[in-house]
């Protein structure tokens, strides 16, 4: 037993070095400041893992990724402060976000001052709660997220994370660069019976609110108020099947901000 686990482990330690001087190993002609340079070096984007093991339910930033107080899309994020092709040793850009664009998540203090002044900010955030078994649920597609709904959705008792997917997927509205206050989202009397009759506490829609544009601020305050509900909007939960899933998000650790740039996926 002691034996294999020794060989084993000296496997992997042999392993990386191989295989990372299998897959760098650099052309002879590459001029230098170049890895390999084949060309048609075309680097992986996955949206599903193999046999759908994982999914990556973040969406991607791109200068269009749209933002709830623009209709022109976040714009240029991404800067160079230092660039190879002006000489430099080595590439170096500066980022810059809005806090509540794309997939992102919302902290107490996104609406109530009170809570942004003490301090209830992103990095205050429970990693519990964002990590663990989640219900991926199907809206009805010709309404907004009403005491209703949430009542006609049978969530039973003891779920603590749902991902909502509604119209907004449909739609595609994450992809477009305008923001279309015509999404769907929770009602404050949704909202109001979320809190009331279920035990979630990770409540993840698929546009950048999770409240419908008409009562936006109402289903925040009901959702933030306790500071137990972590609210994760824009997730990109199109081709998953609905179901249950081990969801894991990550914010960012901004001290002060009410809001970040989160990334969320769901293993099977
Ligand atoms: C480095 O920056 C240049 C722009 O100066 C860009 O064209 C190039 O793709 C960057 N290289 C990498 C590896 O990101
Ligand atoms: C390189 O430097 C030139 C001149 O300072 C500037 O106009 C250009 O934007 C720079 N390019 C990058 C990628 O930093
Ligand atoms: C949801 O509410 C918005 C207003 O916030 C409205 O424009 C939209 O039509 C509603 N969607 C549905 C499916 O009822």
């Amino acid at each position: 037993m002691k034996f294999l686990q020794v060989l084993l482990i000296c496997a992997e330690l042999l392993a990386i070095p191989l295989l990372s001087a299998a897959i760098s190993s650099p052309d002879e002609a590459c001029p230098s400041g170049y890895g390999n340079c084949d060309a048609k070096l075309k680097p992986p984007r996955r949206e599903v893992y193999e046999n759908g093991e994982i999914f990556d339910i973040t969406h991607k930033f791109t200068p269009h990724t749209p933002v709830g107080i623009s209709n022109e899309g976040i714009g240029q994020f991404l800067r160079l402060l230092r660039s190879m092709k002006n000489g430099s040793d080595y590439n170096f850009s500066e980022i810059r976000l809005p806090a509540h664009a794309g997939t992102h998540v919302d902290a107490p203090g996104h609406f109530y001052d009170n809570y942004f002044d003490l301090g209830f900010d992103v990095d205050t955030l429970d990693l519990r709660v964002l990590n663990g078994p989640a219900l991926l649920v199907d809206v009805p597609r010709d309404k907004n997220i009403t005491a209703e709904v949430m009542k006609s959705l049978n969530i039973p008792k003891g779920v603590r994370r749902v991902l909502f997917r509604t119209l907004n997927t449909d739609r595609r509205l994450m992809y477009k660069k305008e923001f279309d206050t015509s999404f769907v989202g929770f009602m404050k009397d949704g909202a109001q019976w979320l809190v009331d009759n279920t035990d979630i506490k990770l409540v993840g829609t698929d546009y950048l609110s999770v409240a419908a544009f008409v009562d936006a601020t109402p289903a925040h305050l009901v959702f933030l108020e306790s500071r137990e509900i972590i609210l994760v909007e824009g997730l990109k939960l199109e081709d998953v099947e609905a179901g249950l899933y081990s969801v894991h998000c990550l914010p960012l650790r901004l001290v002060g901000a009410e809001g970040s740039p989160i990334r969320c996926i769901l293993i099977n």
